[in-house]
């Protein structure tokens, strides 16, 4: 398997969803029946990712907590008979996965995460999985871009068209078109305004990187917002290795707003094998 580990940088505040996450980590909420950060951990795992790295900060023990064995619940569904809901508890993190934790003492920046991960990683490539980006594919996106990277063996950054007025709240790339999907970049920009965007490529929350990328992280000044951008970071590797963007199939929804949030509940609902129908029936006779 050629991506065994992923990073998830899981220690920013959450501001945006306060009161909800005052005393809980954004990544606990839930989208219809599973924290967002078990959307990334099972795309993960979809993809052959084995070994999750969580970058956490104060407050993040709920997300710990989650991925451990909890005892006295299993037992009360043991004795109760409950084997279908046991089932659900312990798919949660399969015998086979690996959770291991990190602190990021201080929120420098998305870079900054990412390098504190960098002795878990060793020198080897691995994954980076924002989990406000909850990405729905028929495959999942992360094994989209591990095929492609099986393929190619250079890093790779999942790319959507975004509106021009919204470049201001991605990485934007610039590059020249391989294929139909895979653009090979020439330039990363994290943030521009719509006048200084080289394009309308905005990077999406998943990442596969060659650990190359460490030494150029660690390599940057603070950048917009007076943080440690992994978009530097991965600027300054472009000037060593090749990085491609990869257009990916399937459908992202942004759960760092609460737009996004509510859009992915009532989307999943409605997808959902059990509630799906019951949700459409209701929607379908709410009056607006
Ligand atoms: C981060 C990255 C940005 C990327 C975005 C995707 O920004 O810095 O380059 O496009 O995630 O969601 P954030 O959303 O953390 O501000």
């Amino acid at each position: 398997m050629f991506v065994n580990k992923a990073i998830f940088p899981v220690a920013g505040l959450g501001t945006r969803f306060l009161p909800a996450t005052k005393a809980q980590p954004k990544e606990m909420l839930p989208v219809v029946d599973k924290p967002l950060i078990q959307y990334a951990v099972e795309e993960a795992y979809a993809a052959g990712v084995r070994e999750m790295i969580f970058v956490t900060g104060r407050h993040k023990r709920p997300i710990e907590d989650h991925f451990d064995m909890t005892f006295e619940l299993e037992v009360a569904l043991e004795q109760a008979g409950k084997q279908e809901l046991l089932d659900v508890v312990h798919s949660v993190k399969p015998d086979d996965m690996e959770c291991v934790y990190v602190r990021q003492p201080q929120a420098l920046g998305l870079g900054h995460a990412v390098l504190c991960g960098q002795r878990l990683i060793g020198n080897e490539p691995f994954a980076v999985l924002l989990a406000d980006d909850l990405m729905v594919g028929q495959t999942p996106v992360l094994q989209q871009m591990v095929e492609q990277f099986a393929e190619w063996r250079v890093s790779m950054l999942a790319v959507q068209e975004v509106p021009p007025e919204q470049t201001k709240r991605y990485g934007i790339v610039d590059g020249r078109a391989v294929n139909d999907r895979l653009i090979d970049i020439t330039r990363i920009v994290e943030k521009p305004a719509p006048e200084e965007a080289p394009s309308r490529l905005g990077v999406a929350g998943r990442y596969i990187l060659t650990p190359g990328v460490f030494t150029e992280i660690a390599n940057q000044q603070r950048g917009v917002g007076g943080e440690i951008q992994l978009t530097d970071g991965i600027a300054g590797l472009l000037r060593r290795e090749k990085v491609f963007a990869y257009r990916y199939e399937g459908r992202r929804y942004d759960c760092g707003s609460k737009e996004g949030f509510l859009e992915a509940n009532v989307e999943l609902a409605l997808a959902h094998p059990v509630l799906g129908a019951d949700f459409r029936r209701y929607l379908k006779n709410l009056e607006f």
